[in-house]
């Protein structure tokens, strides 16, 4: 089951590998979640995944009406294929309506991504992350703090299981592609790239524009490339009066002629590898995405998270991220040190040392090899 773009990199590895094993029959459930072309259709080109056996095409709604739609049309699809397991992964809306579905049909369900926690309940993903967890049969974790996590609100052990992180083994894969095929959608260096689209930081206009004032300021130092979420388009026009002094632009970023000087260069949502092909050569990443702490980690690119807490700490503490919160003196005293630090001193070349500290465990791109042996000896 997949519904969100943060799904498709998770649901790719484990579906491959599940389709070496005659013993298989993987069935891919697309609620339709995200819809537009950017936000699904690249990802399952880029990634090289078949299209779904089944689209549920939910689309956008509130919470309640969303989650509620996506048990209505996943329910028939589960009493017509009688599925032995539902897969879910991440934490968005599709995966806790997916889970809560298959659990009262007596479906069992396995959790991929389990056991991450921020403590923040106000952010709507730890709600699903919490609920997923408790019904779930099967939990596959990213690094033993979520089994410790999980441990803690009564989960049994025998269920949790420390595999690895599936995202990476995307990210390992897609890496040789990029380096074949030369992907890059920009020539200046160094760069800064951003990614919004919490709730918490996007639909709440006062903190919206003190993130923005942060990157125009930034953007005086290096390019600004800001791909723009569906959610944050949607601010951006409600507050374009209000922001349009920090300067800024919607580019197209592969034409050569775009001018990039003083600006935060906002472009469509990109495919996977595009994104990667940026994230890899980027001076420093400015984001709220969680996938994106995890990749920034794996690729030693150093990563400001605009948040004031993260489900995934072992960013910190093993990778390149750093949370920074949503003060803007504070994201560019942050970004300047990184700038400084990395590019020299004309800020004309950037030499993109890499911050990698250590990789977390399991992180090494057999994480679905390790899921799929789990359940062919269950
Ligand atoms: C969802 C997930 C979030 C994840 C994010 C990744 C939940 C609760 N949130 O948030 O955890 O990090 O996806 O992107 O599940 N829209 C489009 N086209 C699309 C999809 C959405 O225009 O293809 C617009 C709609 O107007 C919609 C808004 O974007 O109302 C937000 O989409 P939604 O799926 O509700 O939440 P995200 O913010 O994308």
């Amino acid at each position: 089951m997949a519904g969100a773009r943060p799904n498709f990199m998770k649901l790719a590895p484990i579906y491959f590998e599940l389709k070496k094993y005659k013993q298989f029959k993987p069935i891919i459930v697309h609620t339709g979640q995200h819809y537009d072309k950017e936000m699904s259709d690249l990802f399952f080109r880029d990634l090289k995944l078949p299209e779904p056996d089944v689209y549920l095409g939910v689309g956008s709604a509130s919470h309640a009406v969303q989650t509620a739609r996506i048990m209505q049309a996943f329910e028939p699809v589960c009493l017509k294929e009688k599925p032995d397991m539902v897969m879910v992964v991440g934490d968005v809306n599709s995966t806790i309506a997916c889970a809560l579905t298959a659990v009262k049909l007596g479906i069992k369900v396995a959790h991929v991504e389990a056991g991450l926690r921020s403590f923040d309940r106000t952010m709507p993903e730890e709600i699903n992350r919490i609920l997923t967890d408790q019904i779930s049969d099967m939990l596959f974790t990213t690094g033993k703090d979520a089994d410790e996590n999980l441990r803690k609100e009564g989960i049994d052990s025998k269920k949790i299981f420390f595999v690895g992180n599936v995202m990476i083994d995307s990210l390992l894969r897609s890496i040789t592609v990029i380096k074949k095929k030369q992907i890059t959608v920009i020539k200046e260096e160094p760069y800064a790239l951003v990614t919004l689209h919490r709730p918490s930081n996007v639909d709440n206009k006062k903190t919206f524009s003190r993130i923005m004032k942060a990157l125009s300021s930034i953007s005086k130092w290096i390019p600004v490339i800001f791909p723009v979420h569906p959610r944050t388009a949607k601010a951006i026009t409600r507050n374009r009066r209000h922001i349009r002094v920090l300067g800024y632009q919607y580019v197209d970023i592969r034409r050569p002629e775009y001018q990039v000087k003083n600006q935060i260069i906002l472009t469509k949502p990109l495919g996977y590898l595009e994104f990667l092909g940026l994230m890899k050569n980027a001076a420093l990443v400015l984001t709220d995405s969680g996938g994106i702490q995890e990749e920034t980690t794996i690729l030693g690119v150093p990563c400001l998270t605009i948040r004031e807490n993260t489900e995934r700490p072992i960013t910190i503490t093993q990778g390149t991220n750093k949370l920074v919160g949503t003060n803007p003196d504070r994201i560019i005293r942050e970004a300047e040190k990184i700038i400084r630090y990395h590019c020299n001193r004309s800020l004309n070349r950037c030499n993109r040392r890499s911050q990698r500290k250590r990789r977390p465990k399991y992180w090494d791109g057999k994480a679905a090899a390790r899921i799929v042996r789990v359940l062919r000896n269950t």
